[in-house]
């Protein structure tokens, strides 16, 4: 993007606008997918000036050009290439990056920065494990790292954590961040089909992967709770420093005891700050069926934050798909290039956020109620049994749901807990899960309230 030098900037309010109108940016699409493709047709359709596609790359380019180069809203003098050098050497002012993973995104958008280009991604894995270097380096660099659509996809939460609830103080964040997860738990509680069957379904209608183990098992959502705390709470925590736990184990049953406790079951992800500990955890939990969470259907996400002055915020939206991914990705191009165009007129753009992170003791040791599920062979005493081990680790018990009517060879029961850490819990379901008639371990559920 060519400067406009300090000594031309409008001096009057008799300036005509028009002179003040910095040329267009100018924008590489790295990565011609899902989102890719979204991206350029809305770029394509703009008219406001302010952003111009003029590369995109892709591996294969010919075969991709062929395929899927030929609508209409591509401009025709846009440059198709596979030569991401080309780009570091052209007049680019901000390269997109949309390839997803860590390789080679991690390089590229490194190499970008480095040679002075701005970069917006969705990349969640690239912004979970490096956001804050490549933030300093985009900072060292004299440009901007944006990634507004890597978590909650079309949602801004990420731009509002920057912006609108900049001036309060967050220490918490909780959310329904994956999907996939969101679509198979609230199919089982609409029509109490087995999990296998919501799985194949959401495989079916592509929500899940073939393997959907990242979805499943929580590792997509705590690579996006990170980016949160992150943007939000301003600390660097690593994905990996996250407690996941799997939704694999709810089954129907779990959605019959937890409705008659007055809730529902959803993937949450949740991070407190308190002091110099990061409290966070990502897995199934009970949620009042009438809170903001339970009321959330198949794959939509909502994020909420809790702020020291401004209270709790609530944000809904598609957190996937290539038109609404798409949105926040355009967005972060306006934000970038108008704070390009800020920074032509003075000093340097517009800084990102501190770049100070904080980095805490990481734990998963909330304090909650608890639902403890088992699946037992039945026989005389198993309740017993189980309050003698509760009662030797000073845990006590809230109630005890049996429903009639199922195989007493594989009888599942409910005993739901009072308050206590999830330290204090975990030796007691160890002893537990060696009890001769336990089936398989305890399906254990913080209840969050
Ligand atoms: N899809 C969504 O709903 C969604 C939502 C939020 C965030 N995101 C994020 O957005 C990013 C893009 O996702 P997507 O769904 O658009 O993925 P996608 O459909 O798989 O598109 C990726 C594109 O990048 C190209 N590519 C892969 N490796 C490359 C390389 N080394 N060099 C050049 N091009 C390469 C692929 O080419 P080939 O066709 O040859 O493989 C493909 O065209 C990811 O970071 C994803 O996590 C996606």
């Amino acid at each position: 993007m060519q400067k406009t030098p300090p000594e031309e900037a409008p001096d009057s309010d008799l300036t005509p606008i028009s002179r003040d109108r910095a040329p267009a940016c100018r924008v590489a699409l790295v990565g011609f997918g899902t989102v890719g493709r979204a991206v350029a047709k809305i770029l394509g359709e703009r008219t406001d000036g302010l952003l111009r596609l003029t590369h995109i790359c892709n591996r294969n380019v010919e075969h991709k050009k062929q395929t899927l180069g030929s609508e209409r809203w591509i401009p025709s003098d846009v440059v198709w290439t596979d030569d991401f050098h080309g780009i570091l050497n052209s007049e680019v002012d901000i390269v997109i990056e949309l390839i997803g993973g860590l390789h080679p995104a991690e390089d590229l958008v490194r190499r970008a920065l480095t040679a002075g280009k701005s970069v917006v991604t969705a990349n969640k894995q690239l912004i979970a494990r490096h956001g804050p270097d490549l933030l300093q380096l985009a900072s060292a660099n004299g440009c901007q790292l944006e990634f507004g659509a890597s978590v909650a996809g079309g949602v801004p939460v990420l731009p509002a954590l920057r912006t609108g609830l900049g001036g309060d103080r967050l220490h918490g964040i909780a959310g329904i961040l994956n999907g996939t997860c969101n679509y198979i738990l609230s199919r089982i509680e609409t029509d109490r089909i087995p999990f296998s069957e919501a799985l194949e379904e959401a495989q079916a209608r592509g929500y899940a992967e073939a393997d959907a183990s990242e979805d499943l098992d929580g590792g997509d959502a705590r690579s996006k709770l990170s980016i949160l705390a992150l943007a939000g709470l301003h600390v660097r925590v690593s994905p990996g420093d996250i407690r996941a736990r799997t939704i694999r184990p709810i089954d129907a049953v779990d959605f019959d005891y937890a409705a008659e406790l007055g809730c529902t079951i959803r993937q949450i992800s949740r991070a407190d700050l308190k002091e110099t500990t990061l409290f966070a955890d990502v897995g199934p939990s009970l949620v009042p069926a009438s809170s903001p969470f339970g009321r959330v259907q198949r794959n939509l996400n909502l994020v909420l934050t809790s702020g020291e002055y401004g209270g709790d915020m609530a944000f809904l939206g598609a957190g996937a798909g290539g038109d609404p991914t798409a949105v926040a990705v355009v967005s972060d191009l306006m934000f970038v290039a108008e704070s390009l165009a800020a920074g032509s007129r003075s000093a340097g753009p517009r800084p990102h956020s501190p770049l100070q992170f904080a980095s805490p003791k990481v734990s998963c040791d909330f304090e909650t109620p608890w639902y403890l599920r088992f699946l037992v062979k039945d026989q005389p005493g198993i309740i017993a049994s189980l309050a003698a081990i509760l009662s030797a680790h000073q845990l006590n018990i809230d109630a005890v749901l049996q429903n009639s009517g199922f195989d007493k060879n594989a009888l599942p029961f409910v005993i739901t807990l009072e308050p206590c850490r999830d330290a204090q819990l975990h030796p007691a379901l160890q002893e537990m899960a060696a009890l001769p008639f336990a089936l398989r371990p305890c399906l254990c559920l913080p209840i969050l309230r």
